[in-house]
């Protein structure tokens, strides 16, 4: 079966989408994406995507492209056409395509790309054995909050990462502060049992994960902690694990080779791991 894209109101073959040479997009990076899971065909906490995608677009004075009903819309007919029930939806919106100058063009109309594919997210065997992470420093702008693709320091990190045989790069400020994943956020678990990750200001991405999963860390009663954390603080932490659509809840069990929760995923995570994919499986 052949694989189907929709680009600025068309369903084209995947291996002939494309975007003009003049899209922002690739000029600028001026524009917003979104990754969806699909779990058992459903787009695992589509709102919060939209919801977010909506504030990315708000800060970047990006006109929504379409009502969230016709996204939805959308979204699903991308899903059917390439008979995807299992797997990621991508969702890009630039600010369209007009004569390269750095300010807003008057006239340019969002353009919107549409990909989905099959995938075996947050695979088993890697989430039983946990990961290693190493740490680079946070070179990022100061508005990774919105979701743009503007990613260098994010692909660079995680080459680096890869080449070392890691799984992530985890970002660490001038100040000795984790900040998050390369595409992930970070968490540790304290000695007194408490769930800590950096509070979502302007130096996170607001990962959907994230907030699922601190709605259900509070619907279980557990104690959290939303505040900035040191490497040193998580290198002596009773666990790690970072969290993403395509991650889900995923054990550290090194950092920088130092091993954390004696090198195994620990009990709290495996938990929320538990708790998580119970989410996603209703
Ligand atoms: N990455 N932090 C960064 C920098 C990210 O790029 C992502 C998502 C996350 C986690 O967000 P969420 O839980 O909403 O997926 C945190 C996506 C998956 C990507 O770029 O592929």
């Amino acid at each position: 079966m052949s694989r189907i894209a929709y680009v600025n109101g068309r369903y084209v073959p995947h291996r002939h989408a494309a975007v003009h040479v003049e899209d922002r997009g690739y000029q600028f990076s001026d524009g917003v994406y979104e990754v969806f899971a699909v779990a058992n065909g459903v787009l695992v906490d589509e709102e919060l995507h939209l919801q977010r995608l909506a504030r990315s677009l708000g800060e970047l004075r990006i006109a929504r492209p379409h009502a969230d009903a016709v996204m939805k819309h959308l979204f699903r007919e991308v899903l059917r056409r390439n008979r995807v029930s299992n797997g990621i939806l991508y969702l890009q919106v630039t600010r369209g395509a007009a004569p390269r100058d750095h300010a807003f063009p008057k006239s340019a109309r969002p353009a919107v790309v549409i990909t989905a594919r099959p995938a075996r997210l947050a695979d088993p065997a890697i989430t039983a054995r946990g990961v290693d992470v190493v740490t680079i420093p946070d070179l990022r702008w100061r508005r990774v909050d919105i979701k743009s693709v503007s990613l260098l320091p994010n692909v660079l990190g995680k080459q680096i990462a890869k080449d070392k045989g890691a799984y992530e790069a985890w970002m660490v400020t001038d100040e000795g502060e984790v900040t998050e994943g390369t595409s992930t956020n970070a968490w540790i678990v304290t000695k007194r049992g408490a769930l800590v990750t950096r509070d979502a200001d302007t130096s996170i991405l607001n990962g959907v994960t994230r907030l699922t999963i601190l709605r259900l860390a509070r619907e279980a009663g557990l104690s959290i902690e939303e505040r900035p954390f040191s490497l040193r603080e998580a290198l002596a932490a009773a666990e790690a694990f970072l969290s993403s659509t395509t991650s889900f809840v995923m054990p550290v069990v090194r950092i920088d080779g130092k091993p954390i929760a004696g090198g195994t995923p620990g009990p709290f995570t495996q938990k929320l791991l538990a708790s998580y994919r119970g989410y996603i499986a209703r």
